[in-house]
């Protein structure tokens, strides 16, 4: 059993199976006609189509099983063979304690499989921003969704560290520091311990190579040159690669650490280098790899394309390895380290064409192993022109300041609400740092992850409507209620049959393992995110209209603990797929 529709569709699906009839069908959902009934099921319409007999008459024979079942308190048809069904206040009551006895709420476990998660991507000296921001919310939510699940996860940083912008950096340095022995052909070793750099200077290097790269052909040319050479092994550019790479990682660390993101591989694209030589001997022994103007190139276009697919470039003419090309090894190094059953790419999804062109290449060549590859697309954070999000000065914004200035807006809201005004500096600190980490993570969250939305931190850190310190409000308005009662000796106790105005609520709970599912399949955080804030207003409307500290009656006081306890249980599990962390109080 999982969620009150899950164990509703048993019970119409063996009615179904008795009929005769396909038990498939008997599939009930929560009804989008609540006057109507609690649940519906429309399966009479589709195995009337197959079995090419009147609906009604089906959904009449499936109804007089049903309407004999003790469970059922109403059952009615609509329309052409729609069915609808409440179920009886006792059985929503054993639903709810059920699950409040039931460690996972409900959620069943699946039979597990490895999955990795590719959802990092930050690229080695340049700091970590906002672009790479969606990346590691969206991703970070999806593995503890899969692992809540059931699934053996791994997350993969993926460092970008092997492309051209190495190249930049190197030659950057050697035109301003030619003496460094990193740059002497002679130089016999051993090379520095310390890194020449620190990673402000490398966040200064960068952008000014890169524009000098993009006004000068010639010095573009020498970038890649440099490229070329750190790829094919450059002692000296090696050595020089390993400082920014050692010092550019702790740097993450501490960033994608600073929100609350996990990461259980640090690899980046250099560390599948020794896995290319092989693989590019592979493509071509099996003619999947052409030389196409000194290029190797795999043409991954099919005939029945609708648009063009270009060819992948494996390798360019100077030698150099490909985006590509460290993507398709990293599968390689992925099947013979964790041989997993599917890989997930959580990236912006302009990077589209490439996935697509990288999975087929795969497959051609048989590098996945057994595991299913998926691209889940986002869109951009923008700002307020419209425009994907920049500083007012134009430039990106780095995640540090990002969560400073989130934390700025949060500390300004508690104070207007009065909120944690009387707790000390470091708890009160603490507090807006979860609000401002909830704000921006929600409202990243509460969208799909492919639309695009606007930056609006003093909209984020709202405490009204759809927002993460609405929820997170919701949560510690619970814990207060429930520290409450624990003074006062109450602890919650079995839920009561529901009383009309109850019954809401009970049902909200009985739909958490749906709204998990419905993430898991749909590789979509935001259904979490929309069930938590129903669930949160569900409970604010109970809350105005039944009384639970104050209720005289022993057992119904203890009952609405009850739920208010499996309420806040819901939250927090919800929140914490979302990544979201809840403070005691507020
Ligand atoms: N480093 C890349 C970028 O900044 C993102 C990498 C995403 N992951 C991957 N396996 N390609 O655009």
């Amino acid at each position: 059993m999982s969620s009150l529709s899950g164990a509703l569709t048993e019970v119409v699906a063996r009615v179904f199976d008795e009929l005769g009839l396909p038990a498939e069908y008997g599939r009930v959902t929560i009804s989008n006609r609540p006057d109507l009934g609690q649940f519906q099921c429309n399966g009479a319409l589709a195995a009337a189509k197959a079995a090419k007999q009147n609906p009604r008459a089906i959904a009449e024979q499936v109804m007089a099983k049903l309407q004999v079942m003790p469970q059922l308190r109403d059952t009615s048809l609509a329309g052409p063979g729609f069915i609808n069904l409440s179920v009886t206040d006792e059985r929503l009551a054993e639903h709810a304690n059920w699950m409040a006895g039931d460690e996972r709420l409900a959620v069943t476990r699946k039979r597990p499989e490895m999955v990795v998660l590719d959802y990092g991507g930050a690229n080695i000296a340049k700091a970590m921003h906002v672009g790479h921001l969606r990346a590691a919310i969206i991703g970070d939510s999806l593995r503890r969704i899969f692992s809540f699940a059931g699934d053996n996860t791994v997350g993969d940083v993926h460092m970008g560290d092997w492309g051209l912008q190495m190249g930049m950096l190197i030659s950057e340095l050697e035109i301003r520091r030619p003496d460094l022995p990193y740059f002497d052909p002679n130089f016999k070793g051993p090379y520095p311990n310390a890194s020449p750099v620190t990673v402000t200077e490398l966040e200064e290097i960068y952008p000014t190579a890169s524009a000098a790269c993009k006004a000068d052909p010639a010095r573009n040319e020498r970038a890649r040159v440099a490229t070329a050479e750190l790829q094919q092994g450059r002692p000296g550019y090696r050595a020089l690669w390993q400082h920014f790479f050692d010092i550019s990682v702790e740097v993450l660390k501490r960033d994608y650490g600073a929100l609350g993101v996990h990461f259980d591989l640090w690899k980046g694209e250099a560390h599948v280098d020794p896995l290319i030589g092989p693989m590019v001997e592979k493509m071509k022994a099996m003619g999947l790899a052409e030389v196409d103007q000194g290029a190797l190139i795999v043409r991954v276009a099919r005939p029945d394309d609708k648009k063009e697919i270009p060819p992948l470039i494996l390798v360019k003419r100077d030698g150099a390895a490909m985006y590509s090309t460290t993507d398709l090894a990293t599968i390689v190094d992925r099947v013979n380290e964790q041989n997993p059953d599917l890989i997930l790419y959580i990236v912006d999804q302009r990077q589209h064409l490439h996935f697509e062109q990288v999975f087929r290449a795969a497959i051609m060549a048989s590098l996945n192993g057994k595991a299913k590859m998926e691209h889940l697309g986002f869109g951009t954070m923008n700002g307020p022109d419209g425009k994907p999000f920049k500083t007012r000065e134009g430039g990106v914004m780095k995640l540090q300041d990002l969560i400073a200035m989130m934390t700025g807006a949060a500390l300004d809201r508690l104070k207007e609400q009065g909120l944690a005004t009387d707790y000390d500096e470091a708890e009160r600190k603490d507090i807006a740092k979860k609000v401002g980490l909830a704000a921006l993570k929600f409202a990243d969250l509460s969208n799909h992850r492919i639309a695009n939305y606007v930056f609006d931190p003093d909209r984020f850190v709202r405490f009204e409507g759809k927002t993460g310190p609405y929820l997170l409000y919701a949560a510690v308005r619970i814990k207060s209620i429930l520290r409450k009662a624990d003074a006062q000796g109450d602890r919650p106790g079995t839920i009561l049959p529901p009383e009309p105005g109850e019954r809401d609520l009970v049902l909200a709970l009985g739909a958490l393992p749906d709204a998990i599912q419905a993430a898991y399949d749909e590789r979509a955080p935001n259904r979490i995110a929309d069930y938590a804030y129903g669930l949160a207003q569900t409970f604010s409307t109970y809350y105005n209209q039944f009384h639970i500290l104050s209720e005289q009656n022993d057992a119904l006081r203890r009952s609405r603990l009850g739920l208010a306890a499996l309420t806040l249980r819901a939250l927090e599990l919800s929140l914490s797929l979302l990544g979201i962390e809840v403070p005691e109080r507020m």
